[in-house]
């Protein structure tokens, strides 16, 4: 790509707002519109990704209530997983009708049975396929189409074939590149292992934005705190958090002073938190539902506090319940912990380090 190119691109993808410090990843069987729902009250202005969605499921199979989602949860992106160009622009058209801010595609999932349907990490094979897929959903929608995917995969993980790779894509449109910055081995290890074994190489995804200046790059993999974050942010335009915005949200409440700039946060504590929690989890035993849909999303609200355990212990057994009652004890049970969690905080000054993933493989 020349750079006049790049430089055009660059524009556009400013005008279309595509580069955010901070986003939350897209997780199976975690990111749902619960989970985002809980997220969105911690921070206002990160980007959050639903979890992937199989375009055959969405246009074939007419499935469009996997799309739903709360007003409340934009910025929002949907991350759709599929091979063929026609039904991933059409599953984004879809998508973008109902309201969604971006679309991404994920070239970076190896498990089993996504790379059976020949999409997710094994696209990383098959730039060509994946630039027709980012110009074709570009001419049907007019969002940013952004793609998921991996440092390289199986022997094909040099420096040079990454750069190949993002030349590709980039010359079909692709607003932004999240690059997961660990190579994935398509045979012998699990999605799990494939996101612990082979070592975080952030200095190839540092020196992908050095010399693709242009292009909107963010970084995945391994962040578990806001300072990790700043430390980004001089290198490449954003940072993309998975386990560490399950594990400890609490950590990312002060993402939108600290990491975006702006004037305040929208909590001022943990109590405030839950309080806001509480016409949703309202909504929620009023459906007849049980309260764990969404209190499983809150499990490592004190992480790192003296009520950590306690408040684990706590949640977990109202969690099973679907009584309007076991809300109020949830908002008690917080109001209970948070001082000496607050205090434990400040005594920290704010910066702390999270521990490693606690459920790496979750
Ligand atoms: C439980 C779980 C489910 C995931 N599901 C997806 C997914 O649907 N799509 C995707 O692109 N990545 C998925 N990932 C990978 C994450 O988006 C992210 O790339 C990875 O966890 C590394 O980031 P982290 O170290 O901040 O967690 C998943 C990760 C986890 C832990």
């Amino acid at each position: 790509m020349t750079g006049a190119g790049t430089a055009g691109r660059a524009a556009v993808a400013a005008a279309r707002g595509v580069t955010r410090h901070l986003s939350f990843a897209p997780m199976m069987d975690h990111t749902d519109r619960h989970c985002r729902f809980v997220l969105r009250q911690l921070t206002r202005e990160t980007l959050l990704y639903t979890e992937m969605i199989n375009a055959n499921a969405l246009v074939l199979g007419r499935r469009v209530d996997l799309l739903t989602f709360a007003p409340e949860e934009h910025p929002l992106a949907l991350q759709l997983g599929g091979d063929d160009p026609t039904t991933l622009a059409a599953a984004a058209r879809i998508a973008v009708d109902l309201g969604y801010d971006e679309i991404n595609f994920n070239v970076g999932c190896p498990s089993d049975r996504v790379q059976k349907g020949r999409f997710g990490a094994c696209l990383m094979a098959e730039p060509e396929r994946v630039a027709d897929i980012v110009a074709a959903t570009r001419a049907a929608v007019d969002v940013p189409v952004t793609v998921k995917h991996r440092i390289g995969i199986d022997a094909r993980d040099s420096y040079e074939e990454l750069l190949a790779f993002v030349d590709t894509v980039a010359r079909a449109g692709c607003d932004r590149f999240t690059v997961h910055a660990r190579k994935a081995w398509l045979h012998g290890l699990s999605p799990t292992e494939n996101r612990t074994v082979p070592p975080l190489r952030y200095g190839e995804v540092h020196r992908l934005k050095r010399e693709r200046p242009g292009l909107a790059i963010e970084i995945n993999g391994g962040f578990v705190s806001r300072k990790a974050v700043l430390g980004q942010l001089g290198l490449v335009d954003g940072v993309m958090v998975g386990r560490a915005a399950l594990d400890d949200p609490w950590m990312w409440s002060r993402a939108d002073s600290e990491i975006f700039g702006g004037p305040s946060d929208p909590l001022a504590d943990r109590v405030a938190f839950v309080a806001a929690l509480v016409p949703y989890l309202h909504g929620i035993t009023g459906a007849g539902l049980k309260l764990h849909l969404v209190l499983r999303h809150v499990l490592g609200l004190f992480r790192g506090t003296p009520g950590s355990r306690r408040w684990k212990h706590g949640v977990a057994e109202l969690a099973r319940r679907s009584d309007a009652a076991a809300i109020g004890e949830l908002l008690s049970l917080a109001r209970g912990l948070s001082e000496s969690a607050e205090s434990a905080e400040s005594a920290e000054s704010g910066g702390r380090e999270a521990p490693a993933c606690e459920h790496p493989g979750s």
